[in-house]
């Protein structure tokens, strides 16, 4: 690969003026690349921070306009919503993620009346802002029951299909979810409705914010390693994207982000698929804290968005979505 030598070549000669640094760019950032989590809580007229994730906030649903117009604004494709649920609505077998009034239900419903095919909706489809004791399944003698719970995600992917939801994106890391829930779409005439695989999903220790975030902090008994992936294995993450391709899955997600840029590359390469990342909360809230204490400038945002793209991502979820001007300027 390497053409010539010193003192002929310079690899210095491309990086001397800004136009010339612009010209041999490999990888760049628009709009496009991004999809904003949004956070939903009960109530009305509400619009909540959150501690530890500084400058992201929970909308009620008649607040949450102002989010969605920012972010068609900004040219972003899709937005993804995330309930923060009340304890009293919470239960062993999380049945609030099958009423039809549920609050991410009724953000759907909303959205899509307001503004059509101008933004799409994603939706994760797990059971853990439900249930009481805060996993992503359905528990019995403290093991997460696969097949029993896929019967209840079914329904949720149902639900909020029938709401609007354009991409349903199952997080919870069962086995076989992804072609069950592929087939009852299908049954159901929802054809058209993407499934985004969250396909190689870690036990990581990053989702803390995310979990207070949601409310399911607290609730959290153990942990949720007998589902979540291994993070010292990443063969099992081409294992896990196999299979949800072969069951159906239209894009793939790895999570977290910046710690896993090596599997977003391994898959691109192998799989040559849509592949998204997700920035997670615990990343978010430390580039935020290091930016606030001034240790870091805000630069380093773009840095660790790009290196998502280097690595072979196609889209990124992030927190930083809605703040694109300063990010992309
Ligand atoms: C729930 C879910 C989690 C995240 C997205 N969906 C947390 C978890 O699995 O415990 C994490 C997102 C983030 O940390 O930003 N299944």
């Amino acid at each position: 690969m390497i053409t010539g030598k010193y003192p002929n070549l310079r690899l210095r000669r491309n990086r001397k003026e800004s136009w010339s640094r612009r010209l041999v760019q490999e990888n760049t950032l628009s709009p496009n690349d991004f999809i904003l989590p949004i956070f939903l809580i009960d109530g009305s007229n509400k619009k909540e921070a959150i501690p530890s994730m500084p400058g992201v906030f929970r909308y009620t649903i008649n607040r949450i306009s102002q989010i969605i117009d920012r972010s068609i604004k900004k040219g972003i494709p899709m937005v993804a919503l995330f309930p923060k649920t009340k304890n009293i609505k919470k239960n062993a077998i999380g049945s609030e993620a099958l009423n039809e009034n549920n609050i991410v239900c009724k953000a759907i419903l909303e959205i899509k009346k307001k503004y059509k095919n101008e933004i799409g909706i994603m939706c994760d489809v797990a059971l853990d802002p439900y249930t009481s004791h805060g996993h992503d399944g359905l528990v019995k003698s403290k093991k997460i029951l696969n097949d029993e719970t896929i019967e209840v995600l079914i329904n949720q992917s149902l639900l909020q299909a029938e709401m609007g939801c354009d991409v349903i994106a199952p997080s919870d890391m069962m086995d076989g979810r992804i072609g069950k829930i592929r087939k009852a779409l299908d049954k159901s005439n929802f054809k058209d409705v993407r499934i985004l695989s969250y396909a190689a999903k870690y036990a990581s220790n990053f989702y803390n914010p995310f979990r207070d975030a949601v409310g399911s902090r607290g609730n959290l008994k153990g942990h949720k390693k007998t589902y979540q992936m291994d993070f010292r294995n990443s063969d099992e993450a081409l294992r896990e994207i196999a299979l949800d391709i072969k069951e159906g899955a239209d894009m793939v997600m790895v999570k977290p982000g910046m710690p896993y840029l090596d599997i977003i590359k391994s898959i691109k390469e192998k799989f040559r698929i849509p592949v998204f990342a997700f920035q997670v909360s615990g990343e978010y809230s430390l580039i935020s804290n290091a930016i606030k204490k001034g240790m870091i400038s805000e630069d380093v945002i773009y840095e660790t968005l790009i290196s998502f793209k280097r690595a072979g991502a196609n889209a990124i979820i992030t927190y930083y979505a809605d703040r694109l001007d300063k990010i992309l300027r």
